[in-house]
């Protein structure tokens, strides 16, 4: 799909239909608007025109070139937020796309051009790659924001973080057999081979064998695939400066291992590298948009599968940190390869690490698709995140990280064990993690909830949702824009 930007009056675009917003009460956003206000007085005596959700389609409009025009419902003007934009772009060109429009144009509604952009870029992406035939789909071949400079200028970071957040579904999203680890790690290369100041390491198993790294390469020893352990680093700012560090789980498949399993839905944990596909393409928008920080990606990628060299229950193994773990059930996988990422995560010296992961049943639970639920011991990194998910509404929900249930992954057999019973399993996961970090700004987010959701805003995709990945980026460029 092309993507148009332009300064132009959008009345005189030649395009098969456009957007105008408009709040409550047939109050225009901006000027073209104008010349539908006194063609909808009439409207005023039949309908209210009040609720954000509503759109109104309209036909050959004298003095506009698009056949089609709709007008966009934004409700009450001092009410509207960034998410009432993302909302009302994503139904306004939806309805254009059903109606067969191929392209199309939308003014920036609400002054808001990121949210606007994000509205329609997140809401036109659908992941039919895989599909051979598509019949009766319809498609959009082009966008164009129409706005002023400014307005166009924040276009471009929704058109941005969109991307990066679509990239992150397409990986969340392809199957086991279509992304191994190996073949996860050429799609990064791929996508940051044309980004400034990037560079990707892809290290084997070799390697983390040598950095002993015993709990990860725990969990791939089930597998034929060849584990990976992924490397990026975006070089924005001078080399002195503290990384921030986001480390990502990259089970490209979790069959739970030994631990198998029961069979119903377990094709969903084709996206169990959420975590992993989240960070890549978080670093992927903030090195596009050029924010002036350091960042690292680390993202171990493995299978988890039983085989006759598969961990078993009970196993002891080693992390790179020298701590022994009881294996209790393999199907806790994802702490385990994340122990080692987090440990090597602190030889960066970073000012904040970030783990993101698929990681607990519990916290699906517990919050559901809400809030990412996350854990830290930090109140100010904690306090950014929040914000930031305020913003890119994925929302923040913060889980008590508390001794108080450390018994619960006491291990007879070893220093710890990757279990803790059926009660607030989330939270001793967390726990879990917290015996392999010492750094106090440290957050992990669980994001099993969000990524595989009940209840979907209007603007998601179908499948596994790469959550976490717009406010990733506005978190960092906060942090740039504070200084
Ligand atoms: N990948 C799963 C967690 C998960 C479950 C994510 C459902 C998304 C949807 C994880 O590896 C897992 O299996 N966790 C177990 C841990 C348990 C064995 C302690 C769980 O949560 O049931
Ligand atoms: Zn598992
Ligand atoms: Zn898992």
């Amino acid at each position: 799909m092309e993507i148009i930007k332009s300064t132009e009056n959008i009345e005189e675009l030649a395009v098969d239909g456009i957007v105008l917003g408009c709040y409550s009460n047939y109050n225009f956003t901006e000027h073209a608007g104008m010349r539908l206000s006194s063609y909808l007085e009439k409207y005023k005596e039949l309908e209210e025109f009040n609720d954000e959700k509503e759109n109104i389609l309209l036909y050959y409009i004298d003095g506009i070139t698009a056949p089609r025009v709709v007008i966009a419902g934004l409700g009450k003007k001092e009410e509207l937020d960034h998410e009432k934009v993302r909302i009302a772009a994503n139904n306004a060109v939806k309805l254009l796309r059903k109606k067969g429009a191929k392209r199309i144009a939308i003014e920036v509604l609400g002054n808001d051009g990121q949210s606007t952009s994000e509205g329609v870029l997140l809401g036109l992406y659908e992941f039919i790659e895989l599909k051979s035939q598509l019949k009766d789909h319809k498609f959009v071949e082009s966008v164009t924001f129409v706005g002023n400079e400014n307005q166009l200028i924040d276009v471009d970071v929704g058109i941005i973080t969109s991307e990066a957040q679509n990239k992150a579904h397409r990986m969340a999203n392809l199957p086991a057999n279509h992304a191994t680890p190996t073949i996860f790690t050429d799609y990064t290369k791929d996508i940051f081979k044309d980004i400034k100041n990037t560079e990707i390491i892809v290290h084997n198993e070799e390697w983390a064998k040598e950095k002993k790294m015993g709990s990860f390469l725990s969990v791939a020893a089930g597998t034929d695939e060849p584990a990976k352990f992924l490397e990026i680093h975006y070089n924005g700012t001078k080399d002195d400066v503290k990384p921030l560090v986001l480390v990502g789980k990259g089970i490209t498949f979790d069959s739970g291992g030994i631990s198998l399993k029961s069979g119903t839905g377990m094709g969903l944990m084709r996206g169990d590298c959420t975590g992993a596909s989240v960070v890549i393409n978080s670093i992927y928008g903030i090195a596009k948009l050029g924010l002036k920080l350091n960042v690292i990606g680390l993202t171990p990628l493995t299978e988890n599968l039983p085989s006759g060299k598969a961990t078993k229950p009970a196993d002891v193994v080693v992390a790179s940190n020298g701590k022994s773990i009881e294996i209790d059930n393999t199907d806790a996988e994802g702490r385990l390869i994340l122990a080692d990422a987090l440990i090597y995560s602190e030889t960066f010296n970073p000012f904040a690490v970030i783990d993101i992961a698929t990681l607990t049943g519990s916290m699906m639970s517990a919050i559901s698709d809400g809030f990412i639920g996350g854990f830290s011991r930090s109140d100010v990194l904690w306090s950014e995140l929040e914000k930031a998910g305020i913003q890119s509404h994925e929302r923040y929900w913060r889980m008590p990280l508390d001794k108080h249930y450390k018994k619960q992954i006491k291990s007879d057999l070893a220093d710890v064990k990757n279990t803790g019973g059926s009660r607030a399993g989330a939270i001793t996961a967390a726990l879990f993690l917290a015996e392999f970090i010492e750094l106090e700004d440290w957050v992990h987010l669980d994001i099993a909830g969000v990524s595989f959701p009940e209840n979907r805003k209007p603007y998601h995709p179908n499948g596994v949702l790469a959550f976490g990945t717009r406010s990733i980026i506005q978190y960092a460029r906060n942090i740039v824009s504070k200084g």
